[in-house]
This record gives structure tokens, C-alpha cells and sequence, in this order.
């Protein structure tokens, strides 16, 4: 038999326990290391306290600890350049080189790689200049979507509803380099519903992943503030197999052939944020890694070897057997009361009784034994049934058995849209 591989993931969220406990149920993985992990990744990996970013610290302790493959959450990371630097030292990994993954770090580098290889997005310009940009804003219609050029921690997109709107927001991009240094991009605002397509990326390999809508907005009925994703699920009723075909052929193979074509060949998980609006459907979004919270409801669907998947495509190559259980997924998340706000940390959280389901930690520590919140978003709970209205009447039973003394909420609605459209 062959030695069973180490292998580290990079991260500590939600989606990096589920990509942990898909990872834990290859046979061909042994030890898993996290860094830095959290509380639940602790009891099916070893946590690393290391930061994400710490590019020279993780790749020493890949060398000494003989890792055999490191697949990378988050998009800091790949921005640091662990990739590269990975590679360089002859380590596997999974994930895109710092170049590759510009096509999320850079929203210009993204439209300008869509519109000369004629992959359908939003209209735009490019503005590095406010009197510009306010001028581009003035003449055009409301609403418009302005976007940072970078990485901002999913706050640097505004969609302006007025001219004042419009104008504050450029301000504190332009001016007030509220982000950082960085030009704006002016989007013409599209409508539809908006859904997630993740695909396994190998140069010109694309692998489809099945489909996941993510619940961006903090509370029922799309209301509240932006949020890093309050629910997921999959599939998506509303996308037909011909919207599917179409956007595997029409948007995600031909943006990875693009990025070959422009010598930044893209090996991880390519993921578009896209559209279905009255025109076709549409790039939102391009992200060079796997979404949160969409991965914690698409994993739990994969029947095949995750290790030899990360295996194949860190390698290159086409990965063989990529195969799905389709019956639906529903994932709600708990996050403290205040997110995105300002909220507490240390809640205690105790499960009353065992959950019908995964529970994946996003933000949790633990503290002399005690399991308490570590951050806004704290756990997801997924649970599977053979309808979408089943699987969503379950996660709603389920997420009740999260005891934490009334300092969390929830969405009760992830999922309804789903009957809606
Ligand atoms: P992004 O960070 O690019 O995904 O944008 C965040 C959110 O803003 C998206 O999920 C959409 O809901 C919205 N958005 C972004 N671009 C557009 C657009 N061109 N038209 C309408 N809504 C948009
Ligand atoms: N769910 C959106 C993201 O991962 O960026």
C-alpha cells in the first residue's frame, strides 16, 4: 500500500472545515495540518497557528513536515504569492499563481481580459481620476455599480442609487484611498438572479462543480447590510442544463483558455459570480478560489476522491472522476447579532443535542474547553434531503439545536428564492 500523504490547507473559515473534511475522507490522505485553522478544523486536523499570509513560514513548514500537497482557501494568500513561492521550492499546491489569481485581485485585469476575449459582462470604464469618474457617472443612468480595483475584503462595491451616492463612493476610493491606492471601475447595473459556478481550473482542463446561490445580504427578504454570505445552497431550479452548458462553454472554458492564451495558465478553482438577466447570463465576478459559504454546501455533494482531484490539478492534469450526489443541499449560517456590524466575541456555543448534518465552524475558538464565537459569521449547518424543501424544512430544524443563549441569528429564508424564480 502506498504511504498515506500529509497535507496542509491554508485558512481557517467555513469553507476550509469543509475542504478539511472533504480531505479527510480520502483514502489516500493521512495527517491533515491547518494553519490556522479553528476550533472544529481542531478535531479533523492539526491547527498551525500561522498566518494565511506568512508565505515563508508555511512553505519551511511544508518542507520540514514533508506536506505532499497544500490547497489554499483564502484570496490573501494567493495575493501574498504562496503559489509561486510554493512552486518555486518544488512543493505541490493547489491553487493560482499570484498572476493567474489577478483575475479576482484585479477587477480591471478581469473586465479587460472579458471584453477582448468576448466573455459577457457588464459594460464598464476604468477611472483613476474622481473629476473623471464623476463626469463618467453624471452623464450615464442610475443605478451604477462602482467597484475598487483590489482586494477589499468584499466591502469595495457600491451600487448607487443616486448621484450623491455615487459621488461619496468615489470619494472615498479616489480621494480618500479608503481601500488603498487604486483606480475605480463604473459597471452598468444588471439584474437578474445571481448565482455561483465554481469549476476545478487546469490550464485549458475545466471541471465543472454543481451549481450554489450564495445569501449575501444580512437578513430575510435580501435586506440589511452586505455580508460575507449568510446561507447557501445547491441545486438551482431557476438554471436550466442549457444556462449550465452555456456558461461552461461561453464564460468559464473560454476564461481559462484566455488566461492560458495570456501566458497566466490558472490551475485551482476558477469561480464565477454570474447573472441570468433578461440579456443571457453574465459575469459579475470572477474569484480564483473556492466561495464561502457555497463550498461548505457544493463539497458535501462531491461522492469522488478530493486528494486526487487537488492531486491532479496541482499536477496539470484533467482530473479523472469527478462525480456528484445531486440531491439538494442547504446550508444556514449563525453569525452574532451586530454582523457586519460591530458584534461580541467569546459566545458560548453548545450543541443541545447531535445535528442531522454537517456543522462547519467559521469563526470559533476554544477557551479553557468552552467553544465561543471568534468572529462575525460563527458556524454553518448543512443538511441534505431528497427535496430542496425538505433539505431547507431540515437546516431550519437543525440550526435550532445551536444553543447560544439568543446572541446569534439567522436567515430563515436561505433557500426560498430557489420556488420563487
Ligand atoms: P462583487 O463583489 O463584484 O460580487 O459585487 C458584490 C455584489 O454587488 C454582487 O453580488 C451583486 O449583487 C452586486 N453587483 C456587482 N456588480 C453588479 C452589476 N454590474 N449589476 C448589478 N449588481 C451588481
Ligand atoms: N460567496 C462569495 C465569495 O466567496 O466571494
Amino acid at each position: 500500500m502506498e504511504k498515506l500523504k500529509n497535507v496542509l490547507v491554508v485558512g481557517g473559515g467555513g469553507r476550509c472545515h469543509a475542504i478539511v473534511h472533504a480531505l479527510s475522507k480520502s483514502p489516500q490522505v493521512g495527517k491533515i495540518f491547518c494553519a490556522p485553522g479553528n476550533a472544529g478544523i481542531g478535531k479533523l486536523a492539526e491547527c498551525i497557528p500561522m498566518k494565511e499570509t506568512d508565505v515563508e513560514g508555511l512553505k519551511e513548514f511544508a518542507l520540514a513536515r514533508k506536506i505532499d500537497l497544500t490547497v489554499v482557501g483564502p484570496e490573501i494568500a494567493l495575493e501574498a504569492g504562496i503559489v509561486d513561492a510554493f512552486r518555486k521550492a518544488g512543493l505541490r499546491i493547489f491553487g493560482p499563481v499570484r498572476g493567474a489569481a489577478r483575475i479576482e485581485t484585479s477587477k480591471e485585469f478581469a473586465k479587460e481580459l472579458m471584453s477582448r476575449y468576448g466573455i459577457p459582462t457588464a459594460s464598464y470604464r476604468a477611472f483613476s481620476d474622481f473629476d473623471d469618474a464623476l463626469a463618467w457617472v453624471r452623464q450615464g443612468t442610475l443605478p451604477v455599480v462602482l467597484k475598487y480595483d483590489g482586494l477589499a475584503a468584499g466591502k469595495g462595491v457600491v451600487v448607487a442609487e443616486t448621484l450623491g451616492e455615487a459621488e461619496t463612493a468615489l470619494r472615498d476610493m479616489l480621494l480618500d484611498d479608503k481601500f488603498g491606492k487604486g483606480k475605480v471601475v463604473i459597471e452598468e447595473f444588471l439584474t437578474g438572479p445571481e448565482f455561483s459556478f465554481m469549476c476545478f481550473v487546469s490550464g485549458r482542463e475545466v471541471v465543472p462543480m454543481v451549481l450554489a446561490q450564495d445569501h449575501k445580504r444580512a437578513y430575510d427578504g435580501d435586506k440589511g447590510p452586505n455580508t460575507g454570505g449568510m446561507g447557501a445552497y445547491t441545486p438551482l431550479p431557476f438554471i436550466t442544463p442549457e444556462d449550465e452548458t452555456y456558461a461552461l462553454r461561453e464564460i468559464m472554458q473560454k476564461t481559462a483558455d484566455a488566461l492560458v492564451d495570456e501566458g497566466v495558465p490558472f490551475t485551482g478553482v476558477l469561480y464565477g459570480g454570474l447573472m441570468k438577466t433578461p440579456q443571457g447570463i453574465k459575469v459579475i465576478e470572477f474569484n480564483a478560489r473556492f466561495g464561502d459559504p457555497e463550498t461548505e454546501v457544493v463539497l458535501p455533494c462531491l461522492k469522488s476522491d478530493i486528494y486526487e482531484i487537488f492531486r491532479a490539478v496541482a499536477d496539470g492534469q484533467r482530473p479523472e472522476k469527478v462525480e456528484w450526489d445531486d440531491r439538494p443541499v442547504v446550508g444556514i449560517v449563525l453569525a452574532a447579532k451586530g454582523y457586519p456590524g460591530s458584534y461580541h466575541k467569546g459566545i458560548e456555543i453548545l450543541e443541545t443535542a447531535p445535528v442531522d448534518g454537517d456543522v462547519y465552524h467559521m469563526g470559533t475558538s476554544l477557551t479553557d474547553g468552552r467553544l465561543v464565537s471568534s468572529g462575525g459569521r460563527v458556524l454553518i449547518v448543512v443538511c441534505r434531503a431528497d427535496t430542496l424543501a425538505a433539505a431547507r424544512g431540515k437546516a431550519l430544524h437543525e440550526v435550532e439545536k445551536i444553543e447560544c443563549g439568543d446572541a446569534l441569528f439567522y436567515r430563515k429564508d436561505i433557500g426560498a428564492k430557489a420556488f420563487l424564480k
